[in-house]
């Protein structure tokens, strides 16, 4: 089993990491940190509490983190994620309440409970996990490891011409982060999965009928970019018709960016690797994030060989097998669909 503490903004891509992992046998979610992102903190908790209840997934704990950026003030993506965060998807409102414990000592707390035992998942700014590490310096040698998706090396940013969107957002705490965990063994030093490999983990609708499919659920649906925007699904399986309807969004996203009729779920990628690393071939470098820069704050860079006269502090995440990963995707969330009360009953409202 892999014992994860997740730090989110839940976010499309968050919400379908969430699926895989509840998906996923050697999953152990202990609890779940918010973070200010794609949506406010607040929003991103009802987003994870709501697709917890939906799944049937029991009373994993949700925490609320820092509302805002260490220092900048707080950007969110209503056009990538739409107004919650989800898509077009509208789940049911969740009956559980946000946890009373905040974020920054649900990370202390959990990895001091079980030491070298806890893999820190970070699919959203590092504001969280910045504090965490302010508090509890001992952190980063507590944790058995930290995979974090953000950064983007050798790449393009998605935010700025060259920063990626969740260090964008706050590139202070990012820098905490990195800086906090340099000089751990090679072994428990960072895996970071940056956009230059994210990228290459691109849905496309085939692949939601895919997931119909594996999860049983008819009519089994291949959304169209003919369609009309903010199209709903008909699917009889709620997990699968609220997925549809969140990854429509996403498509359309992409589509108005003219990248095409597909979207890049960066954060499921970075939850396969938290659960194994061999998902990906790694690279070590000095990772750091530029803060100064008028143009170009927010951007992070690999020195790969050693120009700054600084040990190596992280893993990137160089290559993957994108088919590979959808095959495991597609089984786990399928398998989860299938196994909800009720799956092949429902249908659409
Ligand atoms: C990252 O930014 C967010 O919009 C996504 O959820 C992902 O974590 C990609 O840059
Ligand atoms: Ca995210």
């Amino acid at each position: 089993m892999t014992k994860l503490l997740l730090d989110v903004d839940t976010g499309i891509d968050d919400s379908i990491a969430l699926l895989y992992l509840l998906g996923s046998p050697e999953a152990e979610i202990l609890g779940i940190s918010c973070t200010a992102g794609n949506v406010s903190a607040r929003q991103v908790a009802i987003n994870n509490l709501a697709w917890l209840e939906l799944c049937g997934a029991g009373p994993i704990e949700v925490c609320l983190g820092s509302e805002i950026p260490l220092i900048q003030p707080l950007k969110t993506s209503p056009e990538t994620h739409g107004p919650q965060g989800i898509g077009w998807a509208e789940l049911p409102a969740p009956s559980r309440e946000i946890s009373a414990r905040h974020a920054v000592n649900l990370w202390s707390e959990v990895a001091r409970r079980q030491p070298g035992e806890v893999v820190g998942l970070v699919t959203g700014p590092l504001t969280n996990l910045a504090l965490a590490v302010r508090t509890d310096p001992e952190l980063p040698r507590l944790l058995r490891r930290l995979v974090v998706m953000g950064g983007s090396f050798d790449h393009p940013g998605n935010t700025t011409p060259t920063a990626e969107w969740n260090i964008a957002v706050d590139p202070d705490a990012a820098k905490i982060v990195f800086d906090a965990f340099s000089g751990l063994p090679a072994d428990q030093q960072p895996i970071i999965c940056g956009l230059n490999i994210t990228e290459t983990i691109a849905l496309a609708p085939a692949q939601l009928a895919r997931l119909a499919e594996a999860a049983g659920s008819t009519p089994v649906e291949t959304p169209s970019p003919d369609e009309p925007v903010g199209a709903r699904s008909a699917a009889s399986n709620p997990l699968v018709r609220h997925v549809v309807d969140a990854m429509r969004f996403y498509f359309e996203f992409h589509r108005d960016w003219n990248w095409g009729w597909f979207a890049h779920l960066h954060d499921p990628f970075a939850a396969a690797v938290a659960l194994d690393p061999d998902w990906a071939e790694l690279r070590p470098a000095t990772v750091d994030v530029e803060l100064a820069g008028a143009l170009t704050r927010g951007t992070t860079i690999a020195d790969w060989g050693g120009k700054w006269g600084r040990e190596p502090n992280a893993w990137v995440a160089i290559r993957t097998d994108p088919e590979r990963f959808f095959d495991q995707l597609i089984d786990r969330i399928g398998g989860l669909a299938r196994r909800l009360p009720g799956a092949t009953t429902e249908t659409a409202d």
